[in-house]
């Protein structure tokens, strides 16, 4: 079974960026392959990771619905489920090093619970073949309580330096337990940190009760990519908030 790590925070706070940096440090420190799954709807993950989307879940499950509303004979005679099945594994971004998988938006007057339905179906059926999965999530809570997948090993929290940051990371922290989530670890990593903001936002989450894994500098490198459209999967190995992210990784005992 995969290790599964989660993201969680405020919008704006750096999950999708520390996501992306995650799945290269299991590429590159760990056994990989990696299977990322961009669950947010508003998907940007493979923009991070430097790579074009030509399939999303959301989309699929709307030509699969298409073909059983127009009756049309399925290729091979194949069950939907069968069909489905095979439109999923279609779907599935292969790269090197990591497959990825997208959950898109649903194409027409779709509901999102569904298309979300099928990546969770299909992240713990996938979770059997990939040693690790990366799960993109979108901004706020919802998430969590429509359950992205069912079991998280390691639940990243991730707040910019501020104090509505540290709350809303008390907010999913709670919630975790309130919803008594298949959660093994999680701990909070306070993102984008230019002074001693850091050690007073990380007391005051401590004081929570929630565990400060690390704080992550503001990178002017992270920046200078973002503006030039440059994926941050690619950012040099020396810059400053990768070097922090992959310590902060290596403590957290990810076999
Ligand atoms: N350590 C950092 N230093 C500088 N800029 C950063 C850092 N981390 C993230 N950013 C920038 O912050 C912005 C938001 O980052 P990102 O998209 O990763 O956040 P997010 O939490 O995934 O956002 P959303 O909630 O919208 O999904 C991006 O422009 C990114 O380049
Ligand atoms: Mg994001």
């Amino acid at each position: 079974m995969a290790y599964v790590i989660g993201f969680a925070g405020k919008g704006g706070t750096g999950k999708t960026s520390i996501a992306a940096l995650t799945v290269r440090y299991l590429i590159e420190r760990r056994r990989g392959p990696v299977l990322a799954v961009d669950a947010d709807s508003n998907s940007c993950l493979n923009e991070a990771l430097g790579i074009e989307v030509h399939a999303t879940i959301g989309k699929l499950r709307e030509e699969s619905l298409a073909t059983v509303r127009s009756g049309e004979s399925r290729p091979g005679g194949m069950s939907m489920e069968q069909l489905f099945d095979y439109q999923v594994q279609q779907s599935v971004i292969e790269s090197k090093g990591f497959d990825l998988m997208v959950m898109g938006r649903p194409e027409g007057p779709g509901c999102y619970c569904a298309a979300n339905h099928i990546i969770r179906k299909y992240t713990d059926k996938l979770s059997e073949t990939y040693p690790y999965v990366v799960i993109d999530n979108e901004a706020g809570m919802e998430h969590l309580s429509r359950r992205t997948t069912h079991k998280v090993n390691l639940l990243l929290i991730i707040s910019d330096p501020t104090v509505k940051g540290v709350l809303t990371a008390k907010r999913i922290d709670g919630l975790v337990d309130e919803l008594v989530l298949d959660v093994g670890q999680r701990v909070l990593i306070i993102n984008r940190v230019t002074g001693i903001e850091g050690e007073v936002l990380k007391s005051q989450a401590e004081g929570f009760g929630i565990h400060v894994a690390g704080l992550v500098p503001q990178d002017d490198r992270i920046f200078e990519y973002d503006l030039k459209g440059l994926p941050v999967f690619t950012l040099p190995s020396d810059s400053a908030a990768l070097a922090t992210i992959y310590r902060i990784l290596d403590s957290l005992g990810i076999p």
